[in-house]
């Protein structure tokens, strides 16, 4: 049995869903169903016994400790978190009280329940926390890509948040020996991406007729990771990874925003052309910049696959189609979060 957090989001359910197509272990899903949180995601499960969907608050140190020790897991995996940097630009309290008080609560109550293990489950016992390669802050152009050792610049409230999450997971291990285990992953994408993030929110846009707005000249440069690729990282990192080691975790496709959307443009064009005939392309308007936006972020994911031997399987080419091809066919579960109706 796994304890996974915030499995009703983005990563997490497709988390979720890999996990039980590759494992036999049950899954205990604790979740706040935030706006991110989406049971839509989980339908396919419906029906599945090894998947315990709990409602509830990773700061909710009683309903956590009792959900430890009704279920026993060997493992929690984190995902839970506030994870939209303009959402923290605006509101940065639910950051700090999620990922930093959350986070804080949780590795607590798992700290006493795992202490009143016996020594053997204590030394299998894991926690895996999820982070972000923003935690290093803006990389400059020609500079090599973050590696584990980087030291961490956070910028904005988000990565403020999630750095000093990082921070408390790896002090819970110095100081009281909780076998902790982190990674840092560069910006995913696939299915279930609520459509607030750039490639969901483009593809949306773009088929609504409405325009595809891009931060300032649209140069900023992030890594892509498929979605999929990151579930078998962290798989793999649970399975194999050295216990208080962090693992950077990145799809090696370092891409301007503005290629990513043209990207998105030029296949819509090809898989649902406009009926003017003319390109999605011709919706780009640039607006003005986040604050604060950092220009670059690259992972270095060499650690884990010499450690490891995770790679990813997508190119960029091969996971953007997939994504393009999952938002077209799966539209109904867009227009469900449009409207407000995933939450009932
Ligand atoms: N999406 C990315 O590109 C990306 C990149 C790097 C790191 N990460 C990290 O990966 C993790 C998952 O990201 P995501 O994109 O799936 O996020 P998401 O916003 O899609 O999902 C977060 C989930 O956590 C749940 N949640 C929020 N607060 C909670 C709380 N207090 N208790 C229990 N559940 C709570 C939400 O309901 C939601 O289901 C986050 O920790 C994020 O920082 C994401």
């Amino acid at each position: 049995m796994i304890l996974v957090t915030g499995g009703a989001g983005f990563i997490g359910s497709n988390f979720v869903l890999d996990w039980l197509v590759q494992q036999d272990e049950p899954v205990v899903n604790l979740d706040k169903l935030t706006y991110a949180g989406n049971l839509e995601n989980l339908k396919s499960l419906q029906g599945e016994d090894r998947h315990i969907f709990v409602h509830g608050d990773i700061g909710d140190s009683s309903l956590v400790t009792q959900l430890l020790n009704r279920h026993q897991p060997r493992a929690i995996v984190n995902f839970a978190a506030e994870s939209h940097v303009d959402r923290s630009i605006h509101g940065p309290a639910d950051f700090i009280e999620t990922n930093v008080n959350g986070t804080f609560r949780l590795l607590e109550a798992t700290r006493v329940f795992w202490s009143n293990l016996s020594t053997e489950k204590q030394a299998d016992f894991r926690f895996l926390h999820i982070s972000t390669d923003e935690v290093y802050g803006s990389l400059p152009p020609g500079k090599p890509a973050f590696r584990e050792i980087d030291t961490y610049k956070p910028n904005n409230p988000y990565s403020a948040s999630k750095a000093a999450s990082d921070h408390i997971v790896r002090a819970w291990h110095q100081t009281y020996g909780l076998p902790v285990l982190t990674t840092n992953c560069s910006n995913n994408y696939g299915p279930y991406q609520f459509p607030e993030k750039l490639i969901p929110l483009m593809i949306v846009n773009a088929l609504a007729s409405k325009p595809l707005p891009i931060y300032g000249d649209g140069l900023q440069i992030r890594d892509w990771l498929y979605v999929k690729d990151h579930c078998a990282a962290i798989r793999y990192v649970l399975e194999g990874g050295r216990i208080s080691e962090t693992y950077n975790i990145g799809g090696w496709n370092e891409k301007t925003n503005l290629e990513i959307v043209q990207t998105v443009c030029t296949l819509l064009d090809e898989l649902q052309p406009r009926a003017d005939g003319a390109s999605y392309s011709k919706q780009i308007i640039h607006v003005s910049d986040r604050r604060g936006h950092d220009r670059r972020y690259a992972i270095d994911a060499s650690k884990i696959e010499s450690e490891l031997g995770w790679r990813p399987q997508e190119t960029f080419e091969t996971g953007i189609r997939k994504t393009v091809q999952w938002y077209l066919e799966n539209q109904k579960w867009v227009a469900n979060v449009q409207s407000g109706a995933y939450h009932a």
